[in-house]
C-alpha cells in the first residue's frame, strides 16, 4: 500500500466511535459516487480512469512527448488552475524542484498564463530568447482569458520565429474534445490536439493529457504514474473501516464538524510545494461553497517552522493539520564528523539528513498535538511515480467524498465565475455593457 493513514496523535480529539456513527453517512456517499448518482455526477470519469483511459491517446501523448525532447530546448505549457497545477506539482515531486536548473538533457518546462501579470509573461519570453520552443496550451473551455492571452503571445512569438508553418509542428492543444474556441483554433490550424474528457473537471485531470504530455516531456515515467492510480483505485473501492481514503475524509468531516475549520497540509520535502498547491485547488474549489467548507491551507516544513510555526503551535485553535509523511526522500546526505567539532554539531555526526528531518517531524508533530492541534499522518512511500499516481487518486478520492459528507457538490465551482465576469465587463467585452455601467459606478463611490 503506497498510502497509509496514522490516526494515533488524533486521540485526544476523536474517538473510535465518532467514526462508526458517522460511517453510515460515508457508505451513502461512497454509493452516490460509485453509481454515479450524486451531485455534479456528470464529473466522475476521474474515477475509473487509470483503467478506462484511452490507450491509443496515451501512445500518441509519448510521442509527441518525443519530438517535443528532439526539437526543443523549452516546452512552454500555457493553463491555469487544474490546467497547469497538476503538471507542475508532479514534475516538482518526482523530479525536483529545482528541475529546470538541472532537466537532465530533457526540455526545460515553463508555465505561462497562469496568471495576467505582464511581468511573468515577459519573464517567461525572455528565458525563451534563442532556444527552441514548443508550446502546449491546455484549456477545456478554450476561453479562459490567462491563458488566451499568453497563447495569443507565444502565437506570434513562435510564428515570428519558425514561420506558420513552422510553428504548427511545435504547437499542442489540450482542449475538449469536440467545441470551443481552442478547438475550433486548433482544427482550423493543424495543431495535434489531446482531449480533457467531457466527465473529468480541471481539478481532477492530472492523469489525463492535461498532465501527461508536459510530464511525459519532462521525463516522468507516465506509465508508473497511471499504475500507481491503478493500484489506487481497486485498493480504496471497498467501503470498509480499514479503507485509509475514507477514513481520512471522515476524520477531516468529524474534525469539521467540532469547528476545526481549517487543514493546513504539512510536507517536510521541499520538492512537494507545488502537491500543496495542487490539494488546496482540489479540496478548496471542491468543498467551498455554500458558506461551507474546510479552508485548505499548506506549509512546507522546517522552513515553515520559522514563520507559521508561532500560530500552529499556539495561535487560534480552529485548524487540525495533515502531514504528509514521505518515508523514503529522493536523496539523502551523511553528516560528516568535524574536526575539533567547531560548530558544536558533532552529535549529528553519522546521521542522515532523512534522520533529522523524521526528528522534526516527529518532535513537530508531539509538539502541534500538545498545543492543541489534531495531526492526521499520511505515509506514502515516496515521492516516485508509482507512489505519487497512488497519492492523486487517494487525494482525489477522498476530496470527492469529503464534498458529498458536507453536502456539498464537489465537482462544480461556480464561485470561479464571479470574478470573471466583473473582469469582462470592467475590461469592455462586448455583451457586459450594462455591468460595466453598473460596476463603474460602485468603484466610483464605494
Ligand atoms: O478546476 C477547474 O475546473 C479550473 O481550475 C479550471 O481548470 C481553470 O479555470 C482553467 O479552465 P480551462 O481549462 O477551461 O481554461
Amino acid at each position: 500500500m503506497s498510502v497509509r493513514l496514522e490516526t494515533k496523535y488524533l486521540a485526544p480529539f476523536v474517538r473510535e466511535e465518532e467514526v462508526d456513527f458517522l460511517f453510515p453517512q460515508v457508505e451513502a456517499a461512497h454509493r452516490l459516487l460509485e453509481t454515479a448518482n450524486g451531485p455534479g455526477s456528470d464529473y466522475v470519469g476521474w474515477l475509473k480512469l487509470p483503467r478506462d483511459y484511452d490507450k491509443s491517446e496515451f501512445a500518441r501523448i509519448k510521442n509527441a512527448a518525443a519530438k517535443i525532447a528532439k526539437g526543443s530546448d523549452v516546452l512552454v505549457v500555457i493553463g491555469i488552475g487544474g490546467s497547469y497545477l497538476g503538471a507542475r506539482a508532479v514534475i516538482e515531486a518526482v523530479k525536483s524542484a529545482q528541475y529546470n536548473l538541472k532537466p537532465n538533457g530533457r526540455p526545460q518546462i515553463f508555465f505561462a498564463g497562469s496568471s495576467v501579470s505582464g511581468a511573468a509573461l515577459n519573464d517567461v519570453l525572455e528565458l525563451c530568447e534563442g532556444k527552441d520552443v514548443s508550446v502546449n496550451i491546455i484549456s477545456k473551455s478554450g476561453t479562459t482569458t490567462e491563458p488566451a492571452v499568453a497563447f495569443r503571445v507565444f502565437r506570434d512569438w513562435l510564428v515570428a520565429k519558425y514561420g506558420v508553418e513552422g510553428a504548427k509542428e511545435r504547437i499542442f492543444a489540450t482542449t475538449d474534445g469536440a467545441k470551443g474556441t481552442l478547438k475550433e483554433l486548433a482544427g482550423r490550424e493543424g495543431y495535434e490536439t489531446f482531449v480533457v474528457p467531457d466527465d473529468i473537471g480541471g481539478r481532477y485531470s492530472v492523469l489525463t493529457a492535461v498532465g501527461l504530455l508536459p510530464l511525459a516531456v519532462a521525463g516522468v515515467d507516465i506509465d508508473a504514474l497511471m499504475a500507481g492510480a491503478a493500484q489506487a483505485m481497486d485498493a480504496l473501492s471497498v467501503c470498509d473501516k480499514t479503507n485509509d481514503c475514507y477514513r481520512w475524509a471522515a476524520l477531516r468531516n468529524i474534525l469539521y464538524r467540532k469547528g476545526k475549520t481549517v487543514e493546513v497540509l504539512a510536507c517536510y520535502e521541499p520538492d512537494f510545494a507545488l502537491m500543496n498547491e495542487w490539494y488546496k485547488q482540489l479540496f478548496g474549489e471542491s468543498e467551498g461553497k455554500d458558506q461551507k467548507g474546510i479552508f485548505p491551507a499548506s506549509v512546507v516544513f522546517t522552513t515553515d517552522l520559522h514563520s507559521m510555526g508561532q500560530y500552529l503551535q499556539d495561535g487560534r485553535r480552529q485548524l487540525f493539520e495533515t502531514v504528509v509523511d514521505v518515508k523514503n526522500p529522493r536523496s539523502d546526505r551523511v553528516i560528516e564528523p568535524a574536526a575539533e567539532d567547531f560548530d558544536g554539531l558533532n552529535y549529528l555526526a553519522g546521521k542522515a539528513l532523512s534522520d533529522v528531518n523524521r526528528a522534526a517531524m516527529q518532535g513537530t508533530v508531539l509538539a502541534h498535538a500538545d498545543g492543541g492541534v489534531p495531526v492526521l499522518v499520511l505515509e506514502v512511500d515516496s515521492l516516485g511515480e508509482h507512489d505519487l499516481g497512488y497519492l492523486i487518486y487517494f487525494m482525489e478520492k477522498a476530496c470527492a467524498l469529503s464534498g458529498y459528507l458536507l453536502g456539498v457538490n464537489p465537482f462544480n465551482q461556480p464561485g470561479v465565475e464571479s470574478y470573471k465576469q466583473n473582469m469582462f465587463a470592467l475590461l469592455g467585452k462586448p455583451g457586459y455593457e450594462a455591468q460595466r455601467q453598473q460596476l463603474l459606478g460602485r468603484l466610483a463611490t464605494e
